[in-house]
């Protein structure tokens, strides 16, 4: 070996084309999952006070926001609903005529080519707002999971192309994989909520599906912020159950878990760029505080660094435009 010679890393930066032939990492609009939160109702657009351009919207309304996330070129919605009526079972969550279901019809009937991913909870439904059958102040998982595996069926009949729970109960994929099979949806993936620490990030969302929970926390069903080792446990036993996709939420404040995650598994990683993480950027770029466009650009583009493969996103519309250079 010669001597170690003097490297100029600043060489492969002097210009925007070489710049472009070195990236490692592209994001492109393919990468992106836009949530949708659909409401009871007629003519219902109303914004979330604390998401500035996410809104609340009834199925009359739902098209125009779906005609525009297609017409943008963005592949795939996930949505979550919000009934008319909670009750302690969150019955609205497995009816076959519910929100989520409903949703999923119009959507397909008209896009049959968009992925729709159905959120798989029960929190939006219950009137206690836990995201499983409550027992005194205990979540139930047993329980718990038959609901969750009713509510997945009745969202695959419905037509969603993907179930997505994320209600954190212990073996909620097999539950929900043999209840799909035996119905004959063996072809419909998961995408498991398999990382999903207890996190304060979830405030703006839970104003907008309007499911807090009514009495204590969810910190015995998702996971503590401070531990790492536990992460990959829990994607452990979710590829076991046979889980085609694994989220890792939130995303911003937990990019070295999700590499954690891209390095121990063969599965696509889903980053969920929760809605806490929106509502700062949001509310610092009204303040004129920071560049919106290249904040979320830069945002995105680093959880693709760390992993991901995919990644649910509330800025899914303005990234997918500002890709577009417009
Ligand atoms: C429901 C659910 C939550 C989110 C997605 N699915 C909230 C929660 O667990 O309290 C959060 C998404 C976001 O903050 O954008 N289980
Ligand atoms: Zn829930």
């Amino acid at each position: 070996m010669t001597q170690l010679q003097f490297r100029r890393n600043r060489r492969l930066r002097n210009s925007a084309t070489l710049r472009s032939m070195v990236r490692e990492t592209i994001l492109q609009k393919e990468d992106f999952i836009y949530p949708l939160f659909i409401i009871e109702g007629e003519n219902v657009k109303n914004e979330i006070s604390s998401m500035p351009g996410i809104y609340q919207l009834s199925l009359d309304r739902l098209m125009e926001e779906v005609e525009e996330v297609v017409s943008l070129g963005i592949p795939s919605v996930i949505l979550f609903g919000i009934p008319a009526e909670k009750d302690a079972t969150g019955t609205g969550a497995f009816d076959d005529e519910g929100i989520v279901q409903r949703a999923t019809r119009i959507i397909k009937e008209k896009h049959p080519q968009l992925v729709v991913i159905a959120d798989t909870c029960l929190c939006e439904y219950t009137d206690h707002g836990h995201c499983g059958v409550v027992h005194g102040s205990d979540v139930l998982n047993d329980p718990s999971l038959e609901l969750l595996a009713k509510t997945a069926v009745s969202q695959a009949k419905a037509g969603a192309d993907i179930i997505a729970p994320s209600n954190m109960m212990d073996g909620f994929v097999v539950a929900i994989r043999q209840a799909l099979d035996e119905e004959g949806f063996e072809n419909v993936p998961i995408m498991s909520y398999a990382v999903k620490y207890a996190s304060a990030y979830y405030g703006p969302f839970r104003d907008a599906a309007e499911s807090a929970p009514q009495f204590g926390d969810r910190k015995t069903y998702q996971m503590d912020p401070a531990n790492r080792m536990e992460a990959l446990r829990e994607a452990e036993s979710d590829v076991m159950e046979g889980a085609d996709f694994l989220i890792v939420k939130p995303a911003l404040s937990y990019l070295d878990i999700m590499r954690d995650v891209k390095n121990n598994v063969l599965l696509p990683v889903v980053a969920y760029n929760v809605s806490g993480e929106y509502s700062m950027v949001k509310a610092a770029a009204q303040n004129g505080w920071i560049n919106e466009k290249e904040i979320v650009l830069e945002t995105l583009t680093s959880m693709k660094r760390a992993g991901a493969d995919l990644i649910m996103t509330y800025h899914a519309k303005d990234a997918a435009r500002w890709l577009e250079g417009k």
